[in-house]
């Protein structure tokens, strides 16, 4: 990868002593006017670069050798950040794509696309819902770095209408606005389970996933009654939308889950019961070891499979579900844990939980466990 911290340094590739201003100084601004690719402040030397390095006007240093993304070395250094602190505006059709309550935004999934993907590879959203991974694939062909082709398995046919309209509607309003469409990515109805089996081995470069919590999808139309409770104290904030799941005032809480799904109008907290659902955390945590263990075959060695899930606080203890779903996906399928990204969406509500009595956290971010699939 090229390194762009090494700026000045003995392995440096810059030199800036013909730019500098009265005091002697490196004067950048007259190195860039002058057109010469700057780089952290000084001037990239074009040709002391290595055969497998160019230089990308704007963007840095690309290694011809990068196996993993299209990122050039300063877009690296960035992404690799395991912090992610982006509220992502509700856009793409949201009001349509929110009738799901779980949607993720699509410019959340191109950027992790852009990570963990090239140009015209083939990405895999088993859980597809509405389309989050599969909008995002899409975008990285208009702000990214080239299109990426999505397959995405659904099995409740509603969320992939609702996907197709959106995509639909979406690409209406870009025509009127000039602007070239999104392209339409391919959604297969059925269980994941069973879908897998026809995708031929190493055909995947990411899987990128969301999963379903127990059996939360399926009883996605109480979401809407939990999201009217909110706190009896109230938010901090005043924006409306955010849905919380506690009592507050006896510190006697019971679930702040950690699903949310975007900004403020983005998501709803879906916490959800294990036992009012009928499927327990273990169930829940073997058959997705079950469904990671099917994947993997797809998905070609040493490349991606990252994964959103939130955390939960329940019965008064804070259910690190992040943790247990990482252990149950290590344990089941050939899969190594290589990183747990905290996405932090700062648009979130604060809600009063346990006041006066007892802390109880306001969950503000999602993780992002990111795995790679062994050899
Ligand atoms: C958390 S949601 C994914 C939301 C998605 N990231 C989006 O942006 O819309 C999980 C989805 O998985 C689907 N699902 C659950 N079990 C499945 C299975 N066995 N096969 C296929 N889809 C399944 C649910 O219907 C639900 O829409």
């Amino acid at each position: 990868m090229a390194d762009d911290g090494d700026a000045g340094g003995e392995n440096g590739h810059r030199q800036s002593r013909l730019f500098t201003d009265d005091d002697g100084d490196f004067d950048a601004e007259r190195a860039r006017e002058e057109s010469l690719p700057v780089e952290n402040g000084d001037v990239v030397n074009t040709d002391e670069l290595a055969d497998h390095q160019t230089y990308l006007e704007g963007r840095g240093i690309y290694d011809e050798r990068n196996r993993l993304n299209d990122l050039t070395g300063r877009e690296w250094k960035f992404a690799t950040k395991s912090v992610i602190p982006e509220a992502y505006p509700p856009d793409l059709q949201h009001d349509l794509r929110s009738e799901h309550g779980g949607q993720k935004p699509p410019q959340l999934c191109a950027d992790l696309v852009g990570r963990f993907s090239k140009a015209g590879e083939t990405v895999l959203d088993p859980f597809a819902g509405v389309g989050g991974t599969l909008l995002g694939a899409s975008l990285c062909e208009h702000e990214g770095t080239g299109l990426r082709e999505a397959i995405g398995f659904e099995r409740n046919p509603r969320w992939i209408e609702v996907y197709e309209t959106a995509l639909e509607r979406e690409n209406e309003e870009r025509r009127e606005r000039g602007e070239s469409p999104l392209a339409a990515q391919d959604v297969r109805e059925g269980d994941c389970a069973d879908l897998i089996e026809n995708l031929p081995e190493n055909s995947v470069d990411l899987l990128l996933t969301d999963v379903p919590y127990w059996d939360m999808d399926e009883r996605e139309q109480t979401r809407n009654r939990r999201a009217t409770r909110e706190s009896k104290l109230g938010a901090f904030d005043t924006n409306d939308g955010d849905a919380v799941d506690a009592d507050a005032d006896d510190g006697d809480d019971d679930d702040v889950g950690g699903r949310e799904s975007g900004s403020n109008e983005e998501g709803e907290n879906d916490a959800q019961h294990a036992d009012s659902s009928g499927q327990s955390k273990a169930d829940w945590l073997a058959e997705m070891g079950d469904r990671f263990a099917r994947f993997a075959r797809v998905v070609r060695p040493g490349r991606y499979a990252v994964v959103f899930i939130g955390d939960m606080y329940r019965e008064q203890s804070y259910a690190f579900l992040a943790a247990d779903l990482a252990r149950a996906i290590q344990d089941a399928a050939p899969m190594t844990l290589a990183a747990n990204l905290i996405w932090y969406d700062p648009s979130k509500d604060l809600h009063v939980y346990g006041y006066p009595f007892s802390f109880v956290p306001s969950m503000v971010h999602q993780n992002v466990l990111v795995f790679r699939v062994d050899g």
